[in-house]
């Protein structure tokens, strides 16, 4: 004991300082650092440890060797506060990093969906009409066999309706229940419940029995008009349809009216579209609403006339858009739709 000095102390206090400066810059995390606080400067540290030597020194050489001791700890304090600050940042700056959020790369857009192209074939028939100034009705697709044959003046075992290869509906008494086979039903619908003037388009889903080919579905829409006012005769049916073919496929386009056969129209016709390049497309039926369709349906014949037409939209919509197969109007291909 008696060989210790000031000297000697203040240069063991060197010594450790050293030491634990360069142990406080290897403490590679704020809790590595700070669990080696207690060695570095706690009271069991080494370098705490040389303040209990100073009472054996001589008295003269006390103050030296404290304010040299005094010094070593606030050196390696500071260095320690120092390290610490610097730890914290960098773990803060790595904290940001990880939670950071690159907004350079965007994923894929979403993808828009669309209508369907029937749909939209519907809207734009829709449109037409209601230029012309027609509103529009619905009917059921489940029908009464009343509505889309009896009122529509097919009696029971008429042949014409061989012409529709009805599906049926287990509902009710056999055969008085069905998936209705055109939308002319609608007619029936609309006379029963509102007085005329009538001037009504009725779109929607028909249903006939059929093998699903490039040109039949089972499953098809068509596109119902029925007028009834005062005086309505043969000549506005073919205005009518004449006004529709050029608002709707443009001012290249004409009609013609041929004479056919419905139960419940008389006279009836088909009409066809005449294309810019002297071609005929059949669109549909029509004719003049035969009497006792009238009269069963509460419109009295001797008050009111009317016309009818109805056509396939799904032909129409094979045309305009250049579809080839109508079976891809129902497999939901993405790839397909999207085209429209
Ligand atoms: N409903 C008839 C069909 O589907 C078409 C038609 C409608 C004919 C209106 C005349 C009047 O064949």
């Amino acid at each position: 004991m008696t060989a210790d000095s000031a000297a000697v102390l203040a240069s063991e206090a060197r010594a450790l300082t050293a030491e634990a400066v360069s142990a406080l810059e290897v403490a590679s995390s704020v809790a590595e650092l700070t669990a080696a606080r207690p060695d570095l400067l706690g009271r069991g540290s080494p370098l705490t440890g040389l303040r209990r030597r100073l009472g054996a020194l001589a008295p003269e050489d006390r103050p030296l060797a404290g304010r040299a001791l005094s010094e070593a700890l606030a050196t390696v304090e500071s260095r320690y506060d120092a390290r610490l600050e610097e730890l914290r940042a960098a773990e803060r700056r790595r904290q940001l990093e990880a939670e950071r959020l690159d907004l350079t790369e965007l994923p894929e857009p979403p993808q828009v969906g669309r209508l369907h192209v029937i749909t939209q074939t519907l809207q734009r028939l829709e449109d037409v009409f209601s230029a012309m100034g027609y509103t529009v009705a619905e009917g059921p697709e489940i029908e009464t066999e009343w509505h889309n044959f009896g009122a529509l003046n097919f009696p029971p075992g008429h042949p014409a309706r061989d012409m529709y290869d009805t599906l049926y509906v287990d509902h009710g008494p056999p055969g008085s229940t069905l998936l209705r086979t055109h939308t002319s039903p609608v007619q029936v619908r609309v006379m029963v419940n509102q007085p005329p003037p009538l001037y009504v388009v009725a779109p929607g889903r028909c249903y006939r029995q059929d093998t699903a080919d490039a040109t039949h579905m089972p499953v098809f829409h068509q596109i119902e008009g029925l007028v009834v006012d005062d005086g309505i005769t043969l000549g506005d049916l073919a205005g009518a349809i004449e006004t529709f073919t050029t608002a709707y496929f443009g001012p290249g386009f004409t009609s013609r009216l041929r004479p056919s056969y419905f139960p419940f129209t008389e006279p009836s016709a088909e009409f066809d579209v005449q294309r810019p390049d002297g071609t005929w497309l059949e669109l549909g039926g029509c004719g003049v609403v035969h009497p006792s369709v009238l009269e069963v349906c509460g419109v009295d014949p001797e008050r009111w006339s009317g016309f009818a037409f109805g056509f396939g939209i799904d032909r129409l919509a094979m045309l305009r858009y250049g579809i080839g197969d109508l079976r891809d109007l129902w497999t939901n291909d993405v790839r397909f739709l999207e085209q429209f």
